[in-house]
């Protein structure tokens, strides 16, 4: 694992914000990418674009010199998801995601080595509450499973962890410096919330120890995306300073 700091002494706050590609078909994605232009320099391409032959863009946008977040949430037995992180990998990608579950992690943790690919594992969804988690699993509320999660991340070599800004602070303390920490369910004040029941201002996460931004619909559907990015970079730029 490359120490985390080496990894953000020389990170602009632009390069922390990671733009949510959920767009329908590959045309729709790349003219996504064209309109932010130089607004964003890191992507990321979830299951709704890949299962529309978006994979493709991934080594298309990292030969353009973007950064790709693939957020295909991996989750498996062991064998399938070592050999398919392994492929992924070899799309160019910077990040993966796994879910939490030890076993996934220890897979994807070996299928990524020597890759350069990061793995971030998702603790637990951030359009999911205490609610939703007691009639998944009857037990653990968000907070606890948050907890439990990232200390076995930690423990098994796993890059970083996606979280929610509202779990940032706790899950910074929990592990440490040394893990990357991605935090989704941003929303510019004002912003409809959607289905995100956690959300958070992107300087309110900052401030909570994120590292990197995904923002999605607050960029991807605003009349002038390139306009929304920039704002959203100003806002990550004032709370670093
Ligand atoms: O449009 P919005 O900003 O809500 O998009 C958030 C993005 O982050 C979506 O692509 C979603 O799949 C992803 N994500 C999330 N919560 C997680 C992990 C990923 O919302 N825990």
């Amino acid at each position: 694992m490359q120490p985390r700091v080496d990894e953000l002494s020389a990170l602009k706050p632009r390069e922390r914000l990671i733009v949510a590609l959920d767009a329908p078909d590959v045309g729709e994605a790349r003219r996504l990418v064209e309109r932010i232009g130089e607004g964003a320099v890191f992507y990321k391409i979830g299951m709704e674009l890949a299962y529309a032959g978006g994979l493709k863009l991934a080594p298309e946008l990292a030969s353009a010199g973007k950064q790709v977040f693939l957020d295909l949430k991996l989750h498996d037995i062991p064998n399938t998801v070592e050999r398919a992180t392994a492929q992924a990998a070899k799309l160019g990608a910077r990040f993966l995601t796994v879910h939490a579950y030890p076993q996934t992690m220890r897979a994807a943790v070996a299928g990524a080595k020597g890759s350069g690919m990061r793995i971030l594992a998702v603790t637990v969804l951030t359009s999911y509450d205490d609610a939703d988690l007691f009639e998944a699993c009857g037990r653990f509320g968000v907070v606890e499973t948050v907890r439990r999660r990232a200390e076995q991340a930690l423990a098994l070599g796993v890059d970083g962890l996606v979280a929610s800004a509202a779990e940032a602070a706790m899950v910074r303390r929990t592990v440490g410096d040394d893990m990357l920490l991605v935090t989704p369910g941003i929303r510019p004040a004002g912003a409809p919330a959607g289905d995100q029941k956690r959300v958070a201002t992107p300087a309110e996460a900052i401030l909570s120890g994120a590292d990197y931004l995904v923002v999605g619909r607050p960029v991807t559907q605003a009349s002038d995306p390139r306009a929304a990015a920039e704002a959203v970079v100003t806002e990550i730029a004032g709370a670093l300073t």
